[in-house]
């Protein structure tokens, strides 16, 4: 079977150009602690990722993008970076990070790698200087250092909030003792921002983009890519105090125009690797427009669409939300993403049903009827297959896994949880480790008695790899089916092809190409329609007669027209 894979190294790295693979992709992220543990710690690490990369290319994806791995006190979740170039020993080292990226080429598997570039580990060497060699330190100037307000300088440079909760500025000591300026850190205080009005900031991304691209990898997922550039002067926000939602034009840190020269200097780095080395901007901007710019032809080529995560289980909204996207990136020439899960929102086995209560972001997860959780999932999921464009999943979506939503104050390790008034505070229940066997934790996911980082529930063995594997019912195999059709029928996926059909309210209906139409029913009572032609696949069962179809609440059917 190998020897019919065209493996990214051969032609990627080769001579011949290939066509564009990410425009149709399908990107399955893992969450390297989470994923598989090779040595026990109760921790995922990247042999761990090795052992599991046959289970991937079986699964049909195109790619992998993996959150962090690289040395880092862990403040959150490796999104706090001390060495860019390093991996930290919790997960292995650089020679199994190069062993990880040959095995996957060699499986028809590309590698995309995470880029943190708007803040580093306040361990990071650069930062540990700034501190230690004092206020006339030069590296200072490679992060926001500055003086307070007030008599002493007692109060925060500006109003800035932490997306994490609290203000967005912690005060230094200074090497005699005495209280010092100030650093700015969007995020945790353990993640300080850098200044990227700084050359030293901008050399030193380049060079660690060329590093990895070196390496091998196939692209970058660039995080918080709308935050790199603040406004001149670091000016107030005043009243708006939920400024970092974004409106255009009003936030002095996010979605600033300035960032893309950043990203144009980048676009010529890729372009100069051979094959199609890609980046995916993790851009939150308060429209699709404003994504867009993000994706413009020398720019980067893809974005997150938080759009379409954020929306609704409701047709109408559905269906704007999917033409918008399709408008807005066809402007630019880029295709289309879709995501339902990632590691900072619930997963939306939970949060789909959650949203017929309001909370739409599913920030805060809230205990749903894990049946109908799983049947709209299901149906989300075969609706997502289905729209033109690159997917993102989530591992453990394709187990159909739910949100942990009862996990003790004590074993939760995000930061926004401690720090109680922040945005989010609730990420973890969507990275407990995944079950991969057997009927007690860890499942597989390590040895038996290596335990896990957080506690998996005690009923995840029907949940497993190996419990859904070969069953035909399960969410594994749906997944499993879908993306098979999708790689065997070149107008799903490429193309931006959709048509919409004429459908009852609450009903999706579209087509792609000339031979695939997909319905979604997105009500609470069962559909009944002229039947399309032969149904390839279905999210649920249905109940077709020769010329008709009653399609359930909730069920996805991709038919043969
Ligand atoms: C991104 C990551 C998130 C992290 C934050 C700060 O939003 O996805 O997990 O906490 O950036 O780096």
């Amino acid at each position: 079977m190998t020897d019919q894979l065209i493996a990214p190294s051969a032609e990627h790295h080769g001579a011949a150009a290939s066509v564009s693979w990410w425009r149709d992709a399908v990107i399955y992220q893992i969450y390297p602690r989470s994923f598989a543990d090779s040595d026990g710690d109760g921790i995922g690490d990247l042999p761990g990722i090795r052992s599991r990369l046959p289970y991937l290319r079986e699964l049909g994806v195109d790619a992998v993008w993996l959150s962090p791995f690289y040395a880092s006190p862990q403040a959150d979740a490796g999104y706090d970076v001390a060495d860019y170039r390093t991996v930290d020993p919790m997960f292995g080292t650089l020679a199994d990070a190069r062993a990880l990226i040959g095995d996957a080429h060699g499986l028809g598997l590309r590698v995309i790698v995470d880029l943190v570039p708007n803040h580093s580990s306040d361990q990071h060497e650069w930062f540990r200087r700034a501190l230690t060699e004092g206020p006339g330190s030069p590296l200072r100037a490679r992060y926001h250092f500055r003086p307070g307000q007030g008599a002493d300088g007692e109060l925060p440079p500006n109003d800035w909030q932490s997306i994490f909760g609290g203000p967005a500025w912690t005060r230094t000591t200074d090497p005699d003792g005495t209280p010092g300026d100030w650093y700015l850190h969007l995020f945790a205080p353990q993640q300080p921002d850098f200044n990227w009005d700084h050359p030293a900031v901008a050399d030193e991304f380049r060079t660690i983009l060329r590093f990895w691209l070196d390496l091998g990898v196939d692209g970058f997922r660039i995080d918080v890519a709308h935050g790199l550039v603040k406004a001149a002067g670091l000016p107030d926000v005043g009243a708006k105090t939920e400024w970092h939602l974004l409106d255009v034009g009003v936030s002095p840190c996010f979605d600033r125009d300035g960032v893309h020269d950043i990203y144009r200097s980048w676009r010529t780095i890729l372009d100069e690797y051979p094959g199609e080395r890609i980046a995916v901007a993790e851009a939150w901007a308060p429209t699709l427009d404003r994504v867009a710019n993000y994706v413009r032809p020398d720019e980067l080529h893809q974005a997150f669409n938080f759009s379409y995560l954020g929306t609704a289980w409701d047709a109408a909204a559905q269906r704007r939300v999917i033409n918008e996207s399709l408008t807005a990136m066809r402007q630019v020439g880029a295709p289309a993403t879709w995501t339902l899960s990632n590691h900072d929102v619930v997963r939306h086995t939970t949060r789909l049903l959650q949203s017929d209560e309001g909370d739409v972001a599913g920030r805060k997860p809230a205990e749903v009827d894990p049946v109908a959780g799983l049947r709209r999932a299901r149906a989300a999921t075969l609706l997502l297959l289905a729209l033109p464009g690159s997917a993102y999943l989530y591992q453990g979506e394709e187990l159909g896994l739910p949100e942990v939503i009862d996990l003790p104050a004590e074993v939760r390790q995000d930061p926004a949880f401690h720090r109680a008034t922040g945005q989010d505070g609730y990420r973890d229940g969507c990275r407990v480790p995944i079950p991969w066997e057997g009927d007690r934790a860890p499942y597989g996911f390590g040895p038996p008695d290596g335990g896990s980082w957080l506690p998996q529930p005690q009923n995840w063995a029907n949940l497993s790899v190996a419990a859904q594997q070969g069953d035909p019912a399960s969410t594994l195999e749906l997944y499993r089916a879908a993306l098979a059709l999708r790689k065997a029928d070149p107008a799903l996926g490429a193309a931006d092809n959709l048509r919409w059909c004429p459908a009852p309210e609450g009903l999706l209906a579209f087509e792609r190409g000339a031979a695939l139409r997909c319905t979604v029913n997105m009500t609470n009572e069962p559909i009944r329609v002229r039947r399309p032609g032969e149904a390839l696949l279905t999210s649920g069962p249905i109940e077709l007669s020769d010329d008709e179809v009653e399609i359930p609440p909730d069920t996805t059917v991709w038919w043969s027209v």
